[in-house]
């Protein structure tokens, strides 16, 4: 599976969901009139969210006529961005950070873990169906690394053990709590602060 091929499986139809309807007036409502068509990529994140985590052709079409702009332009925009994906990838989507702080940090463990309890190669999917995986570049937060990013929560500060307790609990249909591993707050150093003490919004 590449995530980037356009599914030979597609489904007939799409329709965003009230939720979403009510999110996206609010994102087309960002830009000025006649202009509509710059929410193109935020729809785009919108659908993909919406159908576990991929964009089928026939919400491309959808959001074409929603924004009054030509299928082929929404299409060029989804198959450009490698933030889309365009063909199934389980309702919890896994990117493993392996570039060099995090990878340094023990990042390809994580790897490890995903071959082992998910599937032998990126961008396959697990034997359920559930979850994928790939290796992604800097996800921005270094100073937490290695860090893993589930659909979209940050997983940080984590090692081998932490990873397959994660991993397991997503093959068990259960939420892990993202966040740090190691009990910081955001990237705040361990065992609280030791600078600008006395600033207490620092
Ligand atoms: S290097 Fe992994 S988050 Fe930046």
């Amino acid at each position: 599976m590449s995530l980037k091929k356009i599914s030979k499986e597609q489904p007939d139809s799409f329709e965003f969901s009230s939720e979403n309807l009510l999110g996206l007036k609010k994102i087309i409502g960002n830009y000025p009139k006649g202009k509509q068509q710059s929410a193109v990529m935020a729809l785009l994140y919108l659908a993909q969210r919406q159908n576990d985590n991929w964009i089928p052709l026939v919400a491309m079409k959808y959001i074409a006529n929603l924004l009054e702009m030509p299928y082929i332009k929404v299409y060029e925009v989804a198959t450009f961005y490698s933030m889309y994906n365009l063909s199934p990838v389980g309702k919890y989507f896994i990117q493993i950070c392996t570039t060099t702080p995090c990878m340094i940090r023990g990042a390809y463990k994580l790897v490890e873990v995903c071959k082992e309890k998910i599937s032998a190669r990126e961008k396959q999917l697990s034997n359920d169906k559930s979850c994928s995986w790939m290796e992604v570049e800097c996800l921005g937060a270094c100073a937490n690394g290695p860090v893993m990013q589930i659909n979209d929560d940050y997983f940080e500060d984590l090692d081998k053990t932490k990873a397959i307790k994660i991993v397991n609990q997503i093959l068990k249909g259960e939420k892990p709590k993202p966040g740090s591993y190691r009990g910081r707050i955001n990237s705040e150093p361990e065992n609280n602060r030791k600078t600008l003490m006395e600033n207490k919004n620092a």
